[in-house]
């Protein structure tokens, strides 16, 4: 599995944790930027990430703002990407589930890393349920 991981800077710091992470789990992450904490503008990074999952050099993105609100807004609007921003655990089970979500955003201002970890394993370990209706209603949202 191959992860592109981005941030602004409200999100570096948390980022970093998450680069940590799934590097120890074994995963291959691509740092997509940003790389300190310098003020900067989270839909670059929104971009890239969105990018690297739409043209398959990723499996998933990971999207880390200061609420993830940002982060979400932008990469809804690339054609091809199911953002989810997930704060909880049932969320990002489900929205794996029922949406086939291909980006997770987060807000490091909004959550701590232990429970963003938690996410984060959940989000990539839940597959799709390939339900009919789920199917059906993600054809809905493409088209
Ligand atoms: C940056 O201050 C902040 O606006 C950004 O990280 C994000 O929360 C935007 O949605």
């Amino acid at each position: 599995m191959k992860i592109a991981i981005g941030s602004d800077h409200g999100g570096f710091a948390l980022k970093q944790e998450v680069i940590k992470h799934l590097t120890d789990r074994g995963i291959e992450v691509t740092d997509k930027g940003c790389y300190d904490e310098k003020s900067c503008d989270y839909p670059i990074y929104a971009k890239e990430v969105t990018s690297a999952v739409t043209s398959g050099e990723a499996d998933y993105g990971i999207l880390i703002c200061g609420t993830g609100i940002g982060m979400s807004i932008t990469a809804n609007k690339v054609k091809g990407i199911r953002a989810a921003l997930c704060h909880d655990n049932f969320s990002a089970q489900a929205t794996r589930e029922h949406n086939n979500a291909n980006v997770l955003c987060m807000g490091a201002r909004v959550i701590g890393a232990g429970h963003a970890l938690m996410i984060v394993d959940t989000f990539l370990d839940t597959p799709f349920s390939n339900d009919e209706r789920h199917v059906r209603r993600i054809s809905m949202i493409e088209e």
